[in-house]
């Protein structure tokens, strides 16, 4: 299947590039470097330098590659920054989802894999999160994607020969278990990279945003996916999307992590590092992890790197040896 990968130079997008060839497809790689890497793509992937906000040109693209799916990454992802620049979350993430959906109407491509997040969900009162859990963003960065998911599901009522499934991440980590691509945001704000470029000197500390949460040990809980199982749900589900598919799944483990608890088993790796308690970060729910099993029952699909330990460990092979991302490969 010739499928276009948006964002492809992402941190998720280039690990779904990667799967997909693994997989047999022939993936169409998208990006407008503006936050991606073009070194994370393997040599004779075909390149499309482009903003999917550019309607026509994204419409020449799907023509030219005889798209017969997307994938869909190319987005902002930043909470704090959302909450600073509403608007620039809304044009990147939400018009340029409108953008992409318009181009895949004018050239006919029925099928779209979206990658939404458990931002839409907000700070939900019960866990873990189901896919039916009420959606209620509390910040612009889960709006913009939440509004996304909207236009796909008018889009699916209006067009019957249309499929889309809309994937809800929870928090990704890990990088490839070969070592060849990884995970390079500037500014990195993500809990196991900072820990990572703390070990690394390239920070002087590790700060445990609040230990007075509601929670076993007072920090904050999360469920952490590794992004090649996150991938491989893409691939699977690309797969299945017949004609009418409104398709919606949690892609998480089912079960929540403590920052303290990400703290022991990074040190159980990589050895001692500094950390220090701070204050809460705005915006942070207290616990946060899904009920992954419906896209199990559905489609099949089950996390299968689920130990944090290795998750860790993965991410560590690439840290270690590009200290300054992919600056490192002369960039
Ligand atoms: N944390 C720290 N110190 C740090 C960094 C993070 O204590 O230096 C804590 C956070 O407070 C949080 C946990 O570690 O409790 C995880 O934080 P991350 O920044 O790694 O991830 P988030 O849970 O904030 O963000 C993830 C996704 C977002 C998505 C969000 C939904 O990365 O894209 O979940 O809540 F929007």
């Amino acid at each position: 299947m010739n499928v276009l990968v948006t964002g492809a130079c992402g941190y998720i997008g280039s690990h779904a590039v990667r799967c997909l060839l693994k997989a047999g497809h022939r993936p169409i790689a998208l990006d407008n470097l503006s936050r991606g890497h073009h070194e994370s793509l393997p040599a004779g992937v075909p390149f499309v330098k482009l903003d999917i906000r550019d309607t026509d040109a994204l419409a020449d693209a799907l023509k030219q590659h005889s798209i017969e799916c997307v994938m869909h990454f190319a987005a902002f992802a930043y909470v704090g920054e959302s909450v600073e620049q509403p608007l620039v979350y809304y044009d990147n993430n939400t018009r340029g989802t409108l953008s992409l959906l318009q181009a895949l109407d004018r050239v006919g491509v029925r099928r779209l894999v979206f990658s939404s997040t458990c931002a839409t969900y907000g700070e939900p009162e019960t866990m873990p999160i189901h896919e039916q859990t009420a959606q209620q963003p509390i910040n612009p960065y889960g709006w913009s994607k939440l509004f996304s998911e909207r236009m796909l599901f008018d889009y699916a009522a209006s067009k019957p020969t249309f499929a889309f499934a809309a994937l809800r991440y929870f928090n990704v980590a890990g990088c490839s278990a070969d070592g060849a691509i990884g995970e390079d945001h500037h500014p990195e704000t993500h809990l196991i990279p900072v820990i990572l470029q703390t070990k690394l000197g390239l920070r002087e500390k590790v700060t445990i945003f609040g230990e007075d949460y509601p929670t076993d040990d007072g920090t904050c809980v999360r469920d952490y996916i590794h992004v090649e199982d996150l991938v491989e749900a893409h691939v699977q589900v690309a797969a299945v999307l017949e004609p009418g598919a409104k398709l919606v799944y949690n892609l998480g483990i089912g079960r929540g992590y403590s920052v303290k608890q990400i703290v022991e088993v990074a040190r159980s790796v990589i050895g001692e590092f500094r950390v220090d308690s701070g204050p809460r970060r705005p915006g942070d729910p207290p616990k946060l992890y899904a009920d992954a099993s419906k896209i199990e029952r559905d489609v099949g699909w089950v996390a299968q790197r689920t130990d944090i330990r290795a998750m860790i460990e993965s991410a560590w092979r690439w840290f270690e040896h590009h200290p300054r991302g992919y600056a490192a490969r002369g960039a």
